[in-house]
């Protein structure tokens, strides 16, 4: 369902890779979503998030360190994009996630995909231009 797509590539490899992995992981919560086997999703949504946290944060300070080494002047604007992604990923009420799971799964899934498209399209492609 989620993949990286010809669109998406920014044209730097490493930035590339990177948000392959995150489509990568975004499939994986798409993949929780729909499964209908799973009684209780608890471990799996608190795995999920976790692993996306410490994923998006490396890949941030990557590519921050990236756009410092070409002196990339819309740098700051990026800068707070990422932070606002991690703080909402770190206010996940872990309570909250437990007795709506489905909806929070649905709404975690949205969330990411939504992001991760539009920050992409609109802000990481223009780094190489
Ligand atoms: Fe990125
Ligand atoms: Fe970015």
């Amino acid at each position: 369902m989620y993949e990286m797509k010809d669109e998406y590539l920014t044209g730097i490899e490493q930035i590339d890779n990177e948000h392959r992995v995150l489509f990568e992981i975004a499939e994986e919560i798409y993949q929780l979503c729909v499964n209908e086997f799973v009684p209780d999703k608890y471990d799996h949504i608190t795995n999920l998030i976790q692993r996306l946290k410490d994923y998006s944060a490396m890949h941030f300070k990557n590519e921050e360190d990236y756009m410092e080494s070409i002196q990339y002047k819309r740098m700051f604007t990026q800068k707070i994009q990422h932070d606002n992604f991690i703080r909402k990923l770190d206010n996940m009420d872990l309570e909250i996630v437990d007795q709506n799971q489905e909806q929070i799964i649905k709404d975690l899934l949205k969330f990411v995909t939504d992001w991760l498209i539009e920050h992409i399209l609109e802000t990481d492609k223009r780094i190489a231009e």
